[in-house]
């Protein structure tokens, strides 16, 4: 599975850790930067990454700021983008099992590299239920056609 990983300055220690995490699991990881602490603005980076997922050149996006809000307000300003913040391991089975997130947003400033990869595995590995989520994805999906 391809995912792209983004950062900004704020998100730079943990998206190198969910990126050593990952290529050691297998995945195949295009990471788009930042590559180092110098200052950039975080809708750069959000933008970016989302609209990969959103044409199909990745699969899965992660993105990762100080907070993770900036960057997922950012994907989700992109048509086709579902990016879910995530804190712990249940938004993270949540955000897949019924809204289908394709693309998963961290906070390096909010919470450990530990429970960070838990979240990053958790959130790779489920399923999404379909049925009467499907129905409410497609709304949400509608909204952006409005
Ligand atoms: C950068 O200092 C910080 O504002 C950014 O990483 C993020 O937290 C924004 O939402």
């Amino acid at each position: 599975m391809k995912i792209v990983l983004a950062c900004d300055h704020g998100g730079f220690e943990l998206k190198e850790a969910v990126k050593a995490h990952l290529e050691k699991k297998g995945y195949e990881i295009n990471d788009i930067g930042v590559h180092d602490i110098k200052s950039v603005d975080y809708p750069d980076y959000g933008k970016k990454a989302a609209e990969m997922v959103a044409v199909g050149i990745a699969e899965k996006g992660i993105v990762i700021c100080g907070t993770g809000i900036g960057i997922s307000i950012a994907a989700n300003k992109v048509k086709g983008a579902r990016c879910a913040l995530c804190t712990n391991e249940y938004m993270a089975r949540m955000s897949i099992m019924h809204n289908d997130a394709n693309m998963l947003a961290l906070g390096n400033r909010v919470i450990g590299q530990g429970a960070a990869l838990d979240i990053v595995d958790v959130w790779l590995s489920s399923e999404f239920e379909g049925g009467r989520h499907a129905d409410r994805v497609n709304k949400l999906m509608e909204i952006e056609n409005n």
